[in-house]
């Protein structure tokens, strides 16, 4: 599965670009949230989730939550609407509750890694959490290249899965193209951020068209 990040979209023309992307079988949109705090960087507030929302119902919203200020950034991307939400490992040392209290918001509970973390370190919530997102690079901005130690850090995540006897999927954010998704696909990856390569490196009916492709 597909999930693009609109970071890289036109902001002037972004519910049609997403349009463009739906009308192409795209279901789910990756949302990048940066606070300026935990990456020097920022980007959407929760206006632009309830947004996508009100326009899209039947499309997925996963926010990749980049921030450290949780008990503020947390409710309020539930209140707008998320369907999945990927905080940060990194982020917080209350990552239990967080999970929690995502599930008891009815919302899908991602846990995303930086590439310097350790991924044994997600061994402790592998049984609360519904996705992992595996960064592939250093977040904050998009059109990075790929961090080549990526694939194998997935294939170990994939292992520790499997090792608890879980179903758990990977995404991968970060530098995806039709190179580097057989490469994470093959780690065992199942779900593919792709920004800058959907909506800046050509037509996006063409660019989904390549990276499905790629991956199959
Ligand atoms: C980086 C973001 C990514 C990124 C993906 O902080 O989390 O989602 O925008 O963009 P590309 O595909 O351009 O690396
Ligand atoms: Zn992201």
């Amino acid at each position: 599965m597909i999930a693009p990040s609109i970071l890289n979209a036109n902001n002037m023309k972004l519910g049609e670009e997403i349009q463009e992307a739906a009308d192409n079988g795209i279901t789910r949109f990756h949302l990048d949230i940066m606070d300026g705090h935990f990456v020097p960087n920022l980007s959407y507030g929760p206006e632009l989730v309830s947004a996508f929302k009100k326009e899209f119902p039947k499309l997925t919203a996963e926010v990749h939550l980049m921030s450290n200020n949780l008990p503020v950034t947390i409710p309020l991307f539930v209140e707008a609407g998320a369907d999945l939400i990927e905080f940060h490992l990194e982020a917080t040392d209350k990552v239990e509750e967080w999970l929690d209290y995502l599930h008891a918001h009815h919302v899908k509970a991602g846990l995303a890694i930086s590439p310097e973390t350790p991924v044994e370190e997600l061994q402790l919530y592998l049984n609360k959490v519904d996705q992992i997102l595996v960064m592939s690079v250093k977040p904050g901005f998009g059109g990075q290249s790929f961090n080549e130690k990526t694939p194998a850090r997935v294939k170990r995540i994939y292992q520790m899965i499997k090792e608890n006897n879980l179903e758990i999927p990977i995404e991968v954010d970060g530098g995806i193209d039709d190179q580097t998704i057989k490469q994470v696909k093959e780690a065992g990856a199942k779900i593919f951020v792709a920004g800058s390569y959907i909506f800046k490196k050509g037509p996006i009916k063409q660019q989904i068209q390549k990276l499905e492709k790629a991956a199959n």
